[in-house]
């Protein structure tokens, strides 16, 4: 494909679906300090105001309030194209399936159709969720999973194959240069409770010295990433010409009951409290993370304990800051 102006580098401008939400403010922010210019799409359903506060004040950056689900004829620069836009959070993916099928599906398209026709590389977030409740421990990339097709969070699941299937049948029918990555559960600054993610979840309630309640004994096992080292991941898959996909997780999964007292601790109030009864989630998510040190020489570095302090500070921080807005 001709084109007037043939940019260096992949990270001259990116454009990020999903970029107004937790991963994808942060991989804004990522992206403007290496220099890029940075447009987000994004429908603003979920994400961050405060950080898109933040990032619209960087002359290098653009939003774009869109939803994906509606094809995008984007004209401006363009060297990559990172798709992050979905539903995300048990509460919000069992509340609105039929968008989230959506997003993972008609979305999915959409964001390829413009790698596509402007022949940039994209990278595209599926998620360990693909992996369902899985029989096999660790598990690696060439692991097929064990998925509930009309389970309640089937929504997810299934938009995710698809797009892994999309985004493969783009790069062998038409030739585009796609990248699928398979995050594990990422934290960090920036993540809401409202969706009932873990962290998020049990910060929360630790801040407020409530009892972190856990279903089934808390003996789920679960492998967190940190934010900014995801990111980093996110980034080494888009200077690369991998397809993938690719696990980005953690090395060394914790149970549940473990993270949760680790928040208590790390809060310095709130309590753990174990209920009977099935939580319906998979036992044991745990990845084989070799081939992302192979094809990216990438790895989760930050550890749990560290990860956690900055994410309880970030957080109570917040609070202050809503509890002095409301006064
Ligand atoms: N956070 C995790 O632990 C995790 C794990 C696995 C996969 N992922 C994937 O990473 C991506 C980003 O997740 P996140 O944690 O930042 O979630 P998030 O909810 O914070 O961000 C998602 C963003 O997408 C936007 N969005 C949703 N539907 C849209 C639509 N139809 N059109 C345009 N924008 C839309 C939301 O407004 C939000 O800003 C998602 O694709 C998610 O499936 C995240």
């Amino acid at each position: 494909m001709s084109r007037e102006h043939v940019p260096e580098h992949v990270l001259e401008h990116v454009l990020v679906t999903g970029g107004a939400g937790f991963i994808g403010s942060h991989l804004c922010h990522a992206l403007l300090e290496r220099g890029a210019r940075v447009t987000a799409v994004d429908n603003l359903s979920a994400g961050r105001p405060d950080a898109l506060e933040e990032l619209d004040r960087h002359d290098r950056f653009t939003l774009v309030e869109h939803d994906v689900t509606v094809p995008l004829e984007w004209a401006g620069p363009l060297t990559a194209v990172v798709h992050l836009a979905s539903p995300v959070g048990p509460a919000r993916i069992s509340e609105r399936p039929v968008a989230t099928l959506l997003a993972g599906s008609a979305g999915t398209v959409n964001a390829l159709e413009i790698a596509r026709r402007r022949d940039v590389r994209i990278v595209l977030a599926s998620s360990s969720e693909v992996y369902g409740d899985p029989a096999v421990q660790p598990q690696s990339e060439s692991y097929w999973g064990n998925v509930d097709p009309v389970g309640p969070l089937s929504g997810y699941t299934e938009g995710k194959r698809f797009l892994e299937a999309m985004a493969t049948a783009y790069r062998h029918e038409y030739g585009v240069n796609t990248g699928i990555v398979r995050p594990f559960n990422v934290y960090g600054p920036g993540a809401l409770p409202g969706d009932r993610r873990v962290v998020p979840t049990f910060v929360t309630a630790a801040l407020a010295g409530r009892a972190l309640t856990l279903a089934g004994g808390g003996q789920a096992v679960r492998s967190l990433v940190y934010v900014a080292d995801f990111v980093a991941g996110l980034i080494a898959m888009l200077e690369s010409d991998e397809s993938g996909p690719i696990n980005l997780g953690s090395a060394a999964p914790v149970t549940i009951a473990e993270l949760a007292e680790l928040v208590v601790r790390t809060a310095g109030s709130g309590t753990v409290q174990i209920i009977a009864g099935r939580t319906g989630e998979a036992a044991a998510r745990c990845p084989d993370v070799s081939k992302a040190a192979r094809v990216l020489g990438w790895e989760a570095t930050t550890p749990l304990e560290q990860g956690l302090a900055w994410t309880v500070e970030s957080m109570r921080q917040a609070a202050a800051r809503t509890a002095v807005a409301a006064v």
